[in-house]
């Protein structure tokens, strides 16, 4: 009885509760500021609330607590300069790409994909991250994402080939999923081509950052193309985004945040070069009833694109979206 009356009040307290979890209802808040030079690329939510956060610059994986604020090194990578796309493979295990640096791109032949275990991890097990493959023959693996109907195969968009492969995280084969000539870039001045890549409703959203375009393909169970490429949105600077429920996309990049209606119709929510999102890199809806409406955004800074000569460590943000529109 005491348990039904607590769970009733406690159902109660949650249904008043703002959108954001946190006091401060300003659109968006620090959650937390990483040291000076931490380049934050990609974030992953766990099923509990907390968000692992990979590093760039560090090769790491960091865990943030959103609600206490605070932050954990989880892993460093071994042979690897970089750590990129994250995606959760098995009930809180993360399949997480790195590579190795040679000048402004990746080293050939340097990616890999790792698998992280945060149960595993949580109980200090010497086995909770293993390797999956070497994926010897992709470029820069920038962009994770697992298929719905088959968790265990993930695709991974290469920004330099301008492809996305297909891994079976359980034997490390890999094989090309889709290629296009909307996925690669067009000016070598920005050499990035797909990605960022999100699936909703078998539809396989995609950023072409060099190319400045959001676009989408229908895709069979196992990630192969099922139609035409398309796009939804030109003119844009786009790096990673979130796919809400409703189709709509929220895209960061270039310290600006877009929001993109499933037909095409394109609204700055912030920036362009706002401070407040410098060097926005990824974004991720939250996962809990407590927090599915915050946007968390992840930036590096303003490392790649500094705002007023400002430069700072990457960052957690979190953002309430319908205070910005
Ligand atoms: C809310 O957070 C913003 C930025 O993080 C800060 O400028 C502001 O002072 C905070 N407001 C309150 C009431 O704490
Ligand atoms: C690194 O890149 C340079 C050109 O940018 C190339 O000449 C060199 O072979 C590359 N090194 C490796 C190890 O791939
Ligand atoms: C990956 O490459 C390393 C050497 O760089 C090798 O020791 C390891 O066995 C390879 N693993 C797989 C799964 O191919
Ligand atoms: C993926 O599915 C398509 C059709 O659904 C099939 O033609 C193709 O062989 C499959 N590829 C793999 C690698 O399973
Ligand atoms: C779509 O979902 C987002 C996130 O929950 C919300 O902010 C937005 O208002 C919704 N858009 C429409 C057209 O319902
Ligand atoms: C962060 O590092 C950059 C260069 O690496 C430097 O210019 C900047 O002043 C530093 N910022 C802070 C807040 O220390």
């Amino acid at each position: 009885m005491l348990s039904l009356v607590a769970s009733i009040f406690a159902f109660l307290c949650f249904s008043f509760t703002k959108a954001l979890p946190f006091s401060n209802e300003s659109a968006i808040q620090v959650i937390h500021t990483f040291p000076n030079e931490t380049w934050i690329e990609n974030l992953a939510i766990r099923k509990n609330g907390k968000i692992l956060c990979t590093s760039i610059n560090r090769a790491a994986i960091y865990q943030v607590n959103p609600y206490e604020r605070t932050a954990t090194l989880v892993h460093q990578f071994p042979f690897a300069d970089m750590a990129l796309g994250i995606a959760e493979v098995e009930d809180d295990a993360f399949a997480v790409v790195t590579a190795s640096l040679n000048g402004t791109s990746a080293a050939p032949a340097s990616a890999r994909m790792w698998k992280v275990d945060m149960v595993a991890w949580e109980h200090g097990s010497t086995h909770a991250v293993e390797l999956v493959a070497n994926l010897t023959n992709v470029g820069l693996p920038i962009g994770v994402t697992t298929l719905p109907d088959n968790k265990r195969h993930v695709l991974v968009a290469d920004s330099a080939k301008g492809i996305i492969w297909r891994v079976n995280t359980e034997t490390g084969a890999y094989d090309v999923a889709i290629a296009d000539i909307l996925l690669t870039y067009t000016s070598p001045l920005v050499p990035l081509g797909v990605n960022g890549i999100h699936i909703l409703d078998h539809e396989l959203y995609f950023t072409n950052t060099g190319a400045g375009l959001f676009g989408k393909v229908m895709i069979t169970a196992n990630g192969s193309a099922a139609g035409p490429v398309q796009v939804i949105a030109k003119n844009i600077i786009p790096d990673d985004f979130a796919l809400a429920a409703n189709g709509t996309a929220y895209i960061v990049g270039d310290s600006t945040l877009w929001e993109v209606s499933p037909a095409g119709q394109v609204a700055v929510l912030a920036g362009p070069s706002d401070p407040a999102i410098l060097g926005d890199t990824s974004a991720h809806f939250g996962r809990t009833a407590k927090d599915s409406a915050v946007l968390n955004i992840v930036t590096n800074g303003g490392r790649t694109g500094p705002v007023d000569g400002v430069v700072h460590g990457g960052q957690l943000l979190a953002v309430n979206v319908r205070a910005l529109s």
